[in-house]
């Protein structure tokens, strides 16, 4: 779907449907009736206008993650519920300078987002405008899901929530290890997603040459070649693919994202996503990759304020039997867990600020700031010397991050969390306003 004349209007419709995955008949959720929803193309300084209607049986809303717009009106609004058989209307207007790059849309009513992603509600938002001469254009939105035998979405378990589950099938697409054919000499631009509720991606495609144009709503100033690119739940990587002769697979190389104690609990292994076969006549030379203008440094800009912000997992007892362990733990973010109406962070109008956060917790956990992007400037205590802009940043185990966030636009109140979903809706989010 492509936005005409500045605006993007949407007749979004959440319902369970009943469709193939990996092919067994499964009772999943869908946006519009289809896995992933559609693709929405906007431009700088268009408008969004998105009818939700819930035909779940449960609440519901929409959120659209990365996109810097006013977190006032319902722009950003996570604290929006849409009761089963509602409908809502969302205006989101993008500002004329809006970074380029890929985003995506997804429920976010606190308490089920993990469910809901998990049973298929995502899909691609491009913002355009930095157009790179291509055979090709793909969204590649990887999700993972588990189905009882039965065919419906398997339910999480109290250890799955503590650690953040994995589904047993990886999808791209919402088809398990679909094929791409391409010719040799082609060049793609790859758009993907990581929209697992927690598993991490280690992207690589042995065989062919990645290059890097960007994570999230960062650039790089020129095409980097890549062997791998690590995404974090939330995390997006805007990629050039240039065919080479032969049969390939994208992969995930596997992460261990530590655990709580349990050897082993958050290590994935390496997964096949999809396979690659590039055949027939070589389509010969490809134009360059116009320049590309440098993303901003805040940097240049004094810090108004410097602040510490702590993943926590405060453990209640000595028990980790599994399914025990869910009324043991408390999820949060120094001490506390989300409170929908506490200001946790009062930001004041205007502020460059410099937060760095903690994880002091035995597993990594993706941080995830809405509205205001991040300016990574160091990660595991080493300065990050290139501008570097990103809405998800991963904070290591017993590590840490730094970032600028520029406050001085869009004033409002917003939220951070945990992008392992089942972390965030077990309290593992706070609030920030600025006037
Ligand atoms: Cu992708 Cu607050 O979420
Ligand atoms: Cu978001
Ligand atoms: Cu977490």
């Amino acid at each position: 779907l492509r936005s005409q004349d500045g605006v993007l209007r949407v007749d979004l419709v959440a319902e369970a449907r009943v469709t193939e995955v990996a092919g067994r008949r499964a009772q999943v959720l869908t946006y519009n009736g289809t896995l992933p929803g559609q693709t929405w193309q906007v431009r700088p300084g268009d408008r969004l206008e998105v009818r939700l209607r819930n035909e779940l049986d449960t609440a519901t809303n929409m959120h659209t993650h990365g996109l810097v717009v006013s977190p006032q009106g319902n722009g950003d609004n996570p604290f929006i519920s849409i009761a089963p058989g509602e409908s809502f209307d969302y205006r989101i207007d993008l500002p004329e300078d809006h970074p380029t790059g890929v985003f995506w849309y997804h429920p976010h009513r606190h308490g089920t987002v993990a469910d809901q992603l998990f049973g298929g509600l995502y899909g691609a938002i491009i913002v355009t405008g930095d157009e790179v001469p291509v055979s090709r254009d793909r969204s590649l939105i990887v999700s993972d899901i588990s189905l009882t035998t039965d065919g419906t979405i398997a339910p999480v378990s109290a250890q799955e929530v503590m650690m953040g589950r994995e589904g047993d099938l990886v999808l791209v697409n919402g088809q398990h290890k679909p094929r791409l054919a391409a010719r040799p000499g082609e060049r793609e631009r790859w758009r993907v997603i990581n929209a697992c509720t927690s598993r991490y991606l280690r992207l690589a495609q042995p065989g062919q040459d990645l290059e890097l144009l960007g994570v999230d709503g960062g650039h790089e100033p020129a095409p980097r070649a890549v062997d791998e690119v690590l995404l974090a739940p939330g995390n997006r990587a805007d990629l050039l693919v240039t065919m080479r002769n032969g049969t390939s697979e994208l992969r995930t190389l596997g992460y261990d994202r530590g655990g709580m104690g349990m050897m082993g609990a958050g290590m994935s292994g390496p997964v096949t996503l999809a396979t690659l076969a590039v055949t027939g006549q070589d389509t010969g030379t490809t134009r360059p990759v116009p320049e590309r203008t440098a993303d901003p440094d805040l940097r240049e800009r004094p810090v108004d304020r410097r602040r510490e912000i702590a993943f926590t997992m405060t453990m209640g007892g000595a028990m980790m039997g599994p399914g025990g362990m869910g009324e043991m733990m408390d999820l949060g973010f120094d001490g506390r867990a989300f409170a929908a109406d506490r200001v946790d962070q009062q930001v004041a109008a205007g502020a460059v600020e410099e937060w760095t956060i903690t994880n002091p917790t035995p597993m990594d956990h993706p941080f995830h700031l809405h509205v205001w992007p991040m300016q990574l400037i160091e990660t595991d205590r080493e300065p990050v010397l290139e501008p570097t802009w990103r809405d998800v940043v991963n904070v290591p185990t017993q590590g840490q991050v730094r970032v600028l966030v520029d406050f001085s636009r869009h004033p409002g109140r917003s939220v951070y969390h945990c992008h392992i979903l089942d972390h965030e809706d077990a309290g593992m989010m706070a609030t920030v306003e600025t006037g």
